[in-house]
């Protein structure tokens, strides 16, 4: 096990940092500006290591526009309708940066901050780096300042953990993910669609023009989303026809608060698999429906639509706004706490 801190240049006044994390097996870089996954590589069958999410290897890249690539997104995943909710009777407007709605944070989103670094972990079996971000009372529109901390670790079993804890001194909404997005060809491939995909959902929300939950469940048997069973993303991107590609919040079977599978993955021509489990109700599923080729990665190989596959575990989209998905409010004296393994292995295992 190995952990290198590097110093990966400034923002504003905050020094930004570079973590190394390896196993001997597998490698991940993790930034501390929008508490990053730079980087995860992964041997292949032949025990070829390469990078299989979309990311730069440059701090200046990720403070250019880029779509959230391996982020940490807050202080409210996905999107608020109107960007507003309300907390004890009393309502709350967002910023609205996807009009009409507030997505992933708004404008400066904690995709954008530069997060400090709390401390390093350096166990026998895991090795990692824990960052904080203080979020002020009334950034985006949120109320309460709520003290946020984000960590990133390495075991020998080859799971990368991702951990978030948050408490508030005003009542608030808090949902955090991360939103890496995840090509296991380590983009060999340009689109996922020959990537396996199983999920453990048997419902999605259903969505209004805007990509809102109304708050109805749809059941996904036999339907082009219907991921019960390992199939091809493409087959299922074929069956959904008139959309852009998969863009849906699934409700994962089971929820309990502990630790479940969620999703399997797998790419045969490499030989790489990964699993995800969560501790939250919901894995939003996103297939880079909107990149266009413009964006490329540090070897040149364009982002193409559907060039990837961001696996967004956490509450609900617009939960605030809806009485029967699982509660958002974080209360001064609660802990908001979510954990996510993303476990790497070979498509054999
Ligand atoms: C989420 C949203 C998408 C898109 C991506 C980032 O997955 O649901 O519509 O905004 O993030 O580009």
């Amino acid at each position: 096990m190995q952990l290198s801190k590097i110093s990966a240049g400034n923002f504003h006044d905050e020094k930004i940092f570079q973590f190394q994390l390896s196993n001997g097996w597998m490698k991940v870089d993790i930034l501390s500006y929008g508490a990053t996954i730079m980087s995860v590589e992964v041997p292949d069958r032949l025990g070829v290591r390469q990078n299989v999410v979309a990311g730069f290897h440059s701090t200046e890249k990720y403070m250019q526009p880029h779509p959230y690539l391996g982020c940490t997104i807050g202080r409210f995943a996905n999107r608020i309708a109107g960007g507003k909710f309300a907390i004890d009777g009393r309502t709350y407007q967002l910023s609205v940066n996807e009009p009409p709605n507030h997505l992933h944070g708004g404008h400066y989103g904690f995709d954008k901050k530069a997060w400090h670094v709390i401390n390093t972990i350096e166990e026998e079996d895991r090795i990692g780096v824990r960052f904080g971000y203080v979020s002020k009372n009334g950034e985006e529109g949120y109320p309460g300042t709520l003290q946020v901390t984000a960590a990133f670790t390495l075991t020998t079993a080859n799971e990368l953990h991702l951990q978030y804890t948050a408490t508030t001194d005003k009542a608030t909404i808090v949902n955090l993910t991360n939103h890496a997005y995840f090509n296991l060809s380590a983009f060999q491939s340009l689109t996922i669609h020959r990537h396996l995909l199983k999920l453990n959902a048997a419902f999605c929300l259903q969505r209004d023009k805007h990509q809102v939950p109304t708050g109805v469940l749809q059941a996904l048997q036999d339907g082009a989303l219907d991921f019960g069973t390992a199939k091809e993303i493409g087959e299922g991107l074929r069956l959904l026809r008139d959309e852009n590609g998969i863009d849906h919040t699934f409700v994962i079977r089971n929820y309990n608060g502990s630790l479940i599978p969620a999703a399997e993955l797998t790419e045969n021509i490499s030989g790489r698999k990964m699993k995800v489990l969560t501790d939250q109700p919901g894995i939003h599923i996103y297939t880079a429906n909107f990149w266009n080729g413009q964006l490329r990665n540090d070897d040149e190989i364009p982002f193409e639509k559907h060039g990837a596959i961001a696996l967004e575990t956490g509450f609900f989209p617009d939960a605030p706004n809806h009485p029967n998905f699982a509660g958002t409010i974080l209360k001064p004296g609660e802990v908001y706490r979510s954990t996510t393994v993303f476990k790497f292995l070979n498509a054999e295992d």
